[in-house]
């Protein structure tokens, strides 16, 4: 594995491959990387001839009081996984390679509404920092695949319609999301939670499938359901941000005939932040 620093090196190994008819995949991250992860890069090297990892922790996503200065980074094992898992290059470069300018007056790339609700509205302005740093992401690897995970589902939404409205021609694969033998999503952050928090965090994940279980059942009171999902995780002591159905698709409300929902939720536990999501495929009633 290749691991390059700045834009220019990188450039020149793609061009390459370019130029021997070779197709490229680029899997975005932050480090601190999880079989969650590993199992984006091996959906990567199934679309690609070539799998870029791009590690990078973008402070533009990170509004103050947040934990930037505290995100996990742990670039000497994330580098001996990478390199086990037959990554060509990891692109690692520093805040000024990726924001030669600074990122106060930065060019920033905004997928308005969407990025103001839900884990937009608790965090203002991350999803700015997401789609200006991934933009640029795609603009110096140009991949032809970029493989991101279903966990972030907002994020995964957002992303894509970035690509549509920008016209990017990249197509984005959604990897599924992993979880922990108690049902716990994978996540950088849940290194966050103490031993008793721990025991508590799969709650999460088990009001989700409930949900899901109900919808599949034919209820379609979405409001009693959002309710009984919020009661459930506050019966378990986290302090939820919402839980909410809507369309996979656009994050819109959805309607009784609808037949691809997401259910989303967003809770606080002690220090950390914990996100999940589960996918509804619906027959027709
Ligand atoms: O999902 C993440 O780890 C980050 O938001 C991403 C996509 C790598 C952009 O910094």
């Amino acid at each position: 594995m290749n691991k390059i620093t700045d834009i220019s090196s990188l450039r020149k190994v793609i061009d390459n491959w370019r130029q021997a008819g070779e197709s490229v995949a680029l899997v975005p991250t932050m480090g601190n990387l999880h079989k969650g992860h590993m199992n984006l890069v091996s959906l990567a090297h199934e679309h690609a001839e070539r799998v870029v990892v791009s590690l990078f922790v973008n402070p533009t996503q990170f509004h103050p009081g947040e934990d930037f200065a505290d995100y996990p980074r742990t670039l000497a094992t994330d580098v001996r996984r990478l390199a086990r898992s037959r990554v060509d290059i990891l692109f690692a470069p520093s805040t000024e390679e990726m924001y030669p300018e600074g990122s106060e007056q930065m060019t920033s790339v905004s997928v308005q509404a969407l990025s103001e609700i839900f884990c937009g509205a608790a965090r203002p302005g991350h999803f700015d920092g997401v789609t200006s740093v991934v933009c640029r992401l795609f603009n110096i690897v140009a991949p032809d695949v970029a493989v991101f995970g279903q966990k972030d589902y907002q994020q995964l939404v957002i992303l894509r319609r970035m690509a549509s409205d920008l016209h990017i021609p990249v197509k984005i694969i959604a990897g599924p999301t992993q979880r922990e033998k108690s049902g716990l999503a994978m996540s950088s952050r849940n290194q966050y939670l103490s031993k008793e928090e721990q025991k508590a965090a799969p709650t999460i994940y088990w009001a989700l499938a409930d949900c899901r279980q109900q919808l599949l059942d034919g209820q379609r009171d979405f409001d009693r359901l959002e309710a009984e999902g919020l009661d459930r995780l506050h019966a378990a002591s986290l302090d939820p941000e919402f839980f909410a159905i809507r369309e996979a698709a656009d994050l819109s409300p959805p309607q009784a005939d609808s037949r691809r929902l997401v259910i989303l939720t967003a809770a606080r536990l002690g220090a950390a932040r914990l996100i999940d999501n589960v996918l509804v495929a619906l027959e027709p009633v």
